[in-house]
C-alpha cells in the first residue's frame, strides 16, 4: 500500500476543497496534484538549503539551554512539553517565516498562542470530514482550521509576501525560498500560503513531542544519558571552539539512535493514513477495497511487535544499530511514514539532535522521570551540586 501499490493509495484521505485555502496543501493533496507539489517543494528541503538555516537553529538551542538553567536556579516547575513546543514554534517562525517569535520567553505571544490552538485535538472536525461529502462541506464554507487560525495566517503571510516583494528583500529562510519558486512560476501564491501553514504545523508539533519524550526517557535511563553526553563531549573536544556545525551532526550516531528509539516508542503520528484512489483488488483474494476507503496503518502496533523489537517496552537505542536495522523489514519503523509520501524533511531528527547537543552538553542531568496521570515529571540535577534542584513536567499525550 505504501510502496509497491502506492498508485492505488497515493492519498492521505484528508479533506481538501478549493474554498478552503488552508486545506489546499501538499499534505492533503492527491494523485498528480500531490506529485507536482512534492517535486516543487522538495528542493526547499535539500541539505544545502537546510544548512543555511542551521545557524538560526543553533542560537535557539542556546536559548533553550539557558531557559532550563534559569528554571533550575529558580527551582520552579517547568512544563517540558510546553517549552519544547515553544522551542519548535521559535524554530519554525524564524526558519519558515523569518519572524522572531521568542515564544520561549513569551509563550503567550501571537505565534505561541496560535501554535497551542493548532495542537488542540480536533475529534469532531475529523469525524465531520470523514462522514460528510467534501463538496457539500466546501460549499457550506467548512474550514480545516478555526476562524482564528485562518484569519491569523491569511493576514500574516500575504502581508509578509507583499512586504518582501515590495522591498526586494531576499532572505534564506523558507518563505524566501518559496518566493523564489513563485518568481520562477513553479508555485502560485495560493500554494505558497497554504503550504507554509502546513509546514509550520508539521515542523513544530512532531519535533516538540519527540523532544519531550526523549528528555523523559533520558531521565529514566542514566546509562543512555551518560553515553549520549560522552558522545557530545568527545565531539566537542574535536572542534576548535567546542562548538558544532551542521556537518558535525552526522557524527552524532548515538544521538540518532536515541531519537529513533524515542520515535519508535512514542511516534508523534501513531497512525499513517492512506485512502484508495481507485478500486484495489487484494492480491490472491477476491476482496476489493473500493475507491475512497480510508485505511490506517497502526504504527504503534508495528513498533511494539516483539518480532521486530524484542522487549518493546524497554528503551533501547541499540534497536537502531546498523546491524539491527539491517536485520529488520524496512517498514518495521514507520515514525516518518514510508514510500513516496514519506516525511519530506530529510533531517527529521535535526531539531531533537540539536537539542541533545545543547541539553547534554550542559552540567544538568535529567533524573527521576515518572508518570503522573497524563503527564510525567523529570528532575534536572545540577551535577556540580549533585542534588536534584529542579523538576520538569513533560506533558505526555496518551
Ligand atoms: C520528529 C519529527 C517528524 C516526524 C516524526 C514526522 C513524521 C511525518 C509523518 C509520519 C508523515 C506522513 C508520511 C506518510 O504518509 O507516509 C510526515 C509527512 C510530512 N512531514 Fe514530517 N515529521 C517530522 C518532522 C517534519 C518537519 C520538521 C517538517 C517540515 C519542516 C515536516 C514536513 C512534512 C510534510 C510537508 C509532510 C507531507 C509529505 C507528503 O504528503 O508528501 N516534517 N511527517
Amino acid at each position: 500500500m505504501m510502496s509497491t501499490d502506492f498508485d492505488y493509495f497515493s492519498s492521505h484521505g484528508l479533506f481538501s476543497h478549493e474554498n478552503d485555502l488552508l486545506s489546499d496543501t501538499m499534505f492533503n493533496a492527491t494523485g498528480t496534484k500531490w506529485k507536482t507539489l512534492r517535486s516543487k517543494l522538495s528542493p526547499s528541503f535539500s541539505s544545502a538549503k537546510l544548512k543555511t538555516l542551521f545557524g538560526m537553529l543553533y542560537q535557539l538551542g542556546d536559548r533553550f539551554e539557558k531557559k532550563i538553567e534559569d528554571y533550575s536556579k529558580k527551582g520552579e516547575t517547568l512544563d517540558m512539553k510546553n517549552l519544547a513546543m515553544c522551542f519548535g514554534t521559535d524554530v519554525v517562525s524564524i526558519c519558515l517565516l523569518g519572524l522572531e517569535s521568542d515564544c520561549m520567553n513569551y509563550p503567550e505571544s501571537d505565534l505561541g498562542t496560535i501554535s497551542k490552538l493548532m495542537s488542540e485535538p480536533r475529534p469532531v472536525k475529523f469525524m465531520v470530514e470523514n462522514t460528510v461529502n467534501w463538496n457539500l462541506l466546501g460549499t457550506l464554507g467548512y474550514r480545516v482550521w478555526s476562524k482564528r487560525i485562518d484569519n491569523f495566517f491569511l493576514t500574516l503571510i500575504p502581508d509578509a509576501l507583499e512586504f518582501r516583494k515590495k522591498n526586494k528583500l531576499s532572505r534564506n529562510d523558507m518563505i524566501g525560498l518559496l518566493i523564489q519558486a513563485q518568481d520562477n512560476d513553479q508555485l502560485t501564491e495560493r500554494e505558497v500560503i497554504a503550504n507554509i501553514v502546513s509546514i509550520y504545523f508539521a515542523g513544530y508539533e512532531t519535533t516538540s513531542t519527540t523532544i519531550s519524550f526523549l528528555m523523559y526517557e533520558l531521565s529514566k535511563n542514566q546509562e543512555v544519558q551518560d553515553k549520549l553526553r560522552k558522545e557530545i563531549m568527545d565531539l566537542r573536544k574535536l572542534t576548535p571552539d567546542g562548538e558544532f556545525t551542521y556537518d558535525d551532526l552526522v557524527h552524532m550516531k548515538y544521538a540518532d539512535k536515541c531519537i529513533y528509539e524515542t520515535l519508535r516508542k512514542y511516534p508523534p503520528v501513531p497512525e499513517v493514513p492512506r485512502a484508495a484512489v481507485k478500486d484495489y483488488k487484494i492480491p490472491g483474494t477476491n476482496q476489493v477495497i473500493p475507491k475512497g476507503v480510508l485505511i490506517t496503518t497502526p504504527v504503534m502496533s508495528v513498533h511494539y511487535d516483539p518480532e521486530y523489537y524484542p522487549n518493546p517496552e524497554e528503551f533501547n537505542p541499540e534497536n537502531f544499530s546498523p546491524e539491527n536495522k539491517a536485520a529488520r523489514h524496512e517498514f518495521s519503523f514507520l515514525g516518518f511514514g514510508g514510500g513516496p509520501r514519506i516525511c519530506i524533511e530529510p533531517h527529521k531528527g535535526l531539531q531533537p539532535n540539536e537539542l541533545c547537543r545543547h541539553q547534554q552538553g550542559t552540567k544538568k542531568r535529567l533524573n527521576g522521570g515518572q508518570g503522573r496521570g497524563n503527564s510525567v515529571s523529570v528532575f534536572v540535577e545540577n551535577r556540580n551540586e549533585n542534588k536534584f534542584n529542579h523538576s520538569i513536567i513533560t506533558s505526555v499525550r496518551k
